[in-house]
């Protein structure tokens, strides 16, 4: 099938090499003429694992191309699928300025024949409104189905190749046969789809978010009360991980969520809500936010505990992106404590295996070597798990640093082995003896 893949980030730019894996003539669009140039010389502008290599082979292919705007070519796609931005607004709502942009764009090219796919994560009712605003634009009623996205970064093209569930909202049944045929590969390997009204597939995607987000905040207030009383919130969670009602997967105590998604999507879906009159509903999903924003404070606080004061002290942040395998800095709860640091007087060392390059904070200093970056430190903080941090040897470690105390953020070191090299261990959640 000819696609068109409007708006090209960690979503669009992910997907577009997916359907060209799949086969199908990819035309991807977006509105920035610079992504568009480097995407079509092979050049993602962040970091997905496996990205780059699958682009490389889909456009020595022929399989696509990336422009940043229609043409007659774009206009003859068989779908068009809606991937752009729905940042959140100052008021803590949902943008969604950028979709009804892209359909003003889409609208003197779109044929009668071509199916609109939304899978932007947008408000519920959000929908129905761009399907009205198209049809006032190209005069017959549009063909829009809504096709929500969960992949993940760090994961993202396995999981576009192989989503755990395929869910389509539809008007009329028939609009979402051409999305059937464009994922006939996905439904034949077993992915499952799930096919249900307009508003319901919108509300998949912030229901699922809003579930998520409330999982670690559990953990996380679980935290909170283990640290006063002295138990470990990390054997709480193993062992009511294992009641299957539970799982133990999402329920680790940590420094919390970040990114472009949960927070926003949290945040978006309490506003539409209170918009909406039911907005006691969500109303815990505050207390959700809440509880993640205070896990940030918590690991300054114990920083200055450990530190008597913040002023003038050298502290190495290991991580600042979001999460592990991923370069994304939005809403990252690495980035934020390192900069709360920083305005408290430190002096703070970064260090990421791929994020450095979209650090634009003066007052932090980036050190891509991780053993560089721990020289002289006073305190060590552990903020994002990547692997490399996991695996840090302790022995050397500690030749590096000022004094060996570290903060365990993500509760994934192994705490005797840093023991054993001489470490003071400190960790969120749970109270840890040394020496
Ligand atoms: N990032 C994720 O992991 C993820 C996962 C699932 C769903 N989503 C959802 O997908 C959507 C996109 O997220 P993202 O992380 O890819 O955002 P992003 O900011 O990385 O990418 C958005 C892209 O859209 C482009 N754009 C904006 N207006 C345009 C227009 N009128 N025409 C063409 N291009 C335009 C921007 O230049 C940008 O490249 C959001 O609704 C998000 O919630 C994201």
């Amino acid at each position: 099938m000819k696609i068109s893949v409007i708006g090209l980030g960690y979503l669009g730019a992910t997907h577009a090499v997916a359907m060209a894996k799949l086969g199908h003539s990819v035309i991807g669009i977006d509105n920035d003429p610079a992504k568009a140039e480097a995407l079509n010389k092979g050049e993602i502008p962040f970091f997905e694992p496996g990205l780059s290599q699958a682009l490389s082979e889909v456009i020595s292919q022929g399989k696509v191309q990336f422009q940043s705007s229609h043409d007659e070519n774009s206009a003859s796609a068989d779908i068009h699928f809606l991937c752009v931005g729905t940042p959140q607004s100052p008021d803590g709502s949902a943008n969604t300025s950028y979709l009804y942009a892209a359909i003003e764009d889409l609208a003197p090219h779109l044929s009668q024949t071509a199916l609109v796919v939304g899978k932007s994560t947008v408000p519920v009712g959000t929908a129905q409104e761009l399907k009205n605003k198209l049809q006032s634009l190209v005069g017959f009623e549009p063909r829009i189905v809504w096709n929500p996205e969960f992949l993940r970064e760090g994961t993202a093209l396995e999981d576009s190749l192989k989503p755990d569930r395929i869910v389509i909202g539809y008007w009329h049944k028939e609009d979402s046969l051409p999305l059937l045929v464009a994922y006939e590969k996905l439904i034949k390997a077993g992915s499952p789809v799930v096919e249900l009204d307009v508003p319901t597939a919108e509300l998949v995607k912030v229901a699922a978010n809003a579930f998520l987000a409330t999982k670690v905040s559990f953990i996380n207030a679980m935290a909170e009360v283990a640290e006063v009383v002295g138990a470990d919130a990390v054997a709480l969670s193993k062992a009511i991980g294992y009641d299957e009602r539970i799982g133990n997967k999402f329920l680790r105590s940590g420094i919390g969520f970040g990114g472009g998604c949960l927070p926003k999507d949290i945040r978006g879906f309490i506003a539409r809500a209170e918009e909406l009159g039911v907005g006691q509903a969500l109303s815990f999903l505050k207390e959700v936010d809440g509880i993640n924003e205070r896990r940030r404070q918590r690991v300054i606080e114990l920083a200055n505990k450990e530190l008597g004061s913040l002023s003038g002290k050298n502290i190495t942040v290991l991580g600042i992106s979001f999460k592990p395998n991923s370069d994304d800095l939005r809403e990252s709860p690495a980035l934020e404590i390192a900069r709360s640091l920083a305005r408290a007087g430190a002096k703070v060392t970064v260090t990421d295996p791929k994020a450095l390059h979209g650090l634009s904070d003066e007052n932090l200093k980036p050190e891509p070597d991780t053993y560089t970056s721990l020289e002289n430190a006073e305190l060590v903080i552990l903020a994002t798990e990547w692997d490399e941090y996991k695996k840090l040897d302790p022995v050397q470690a500690k030749s590096k640093v000022a004094n060996a105390t570290i903060i365990d953020g993500r509760n994934v070191l192994d705490v005797s082995a840093w023991q054993a090299a001489g470490w003071k261990v400190i960790a969120l959640g749970r109270t840890i003896r040394n020496g």
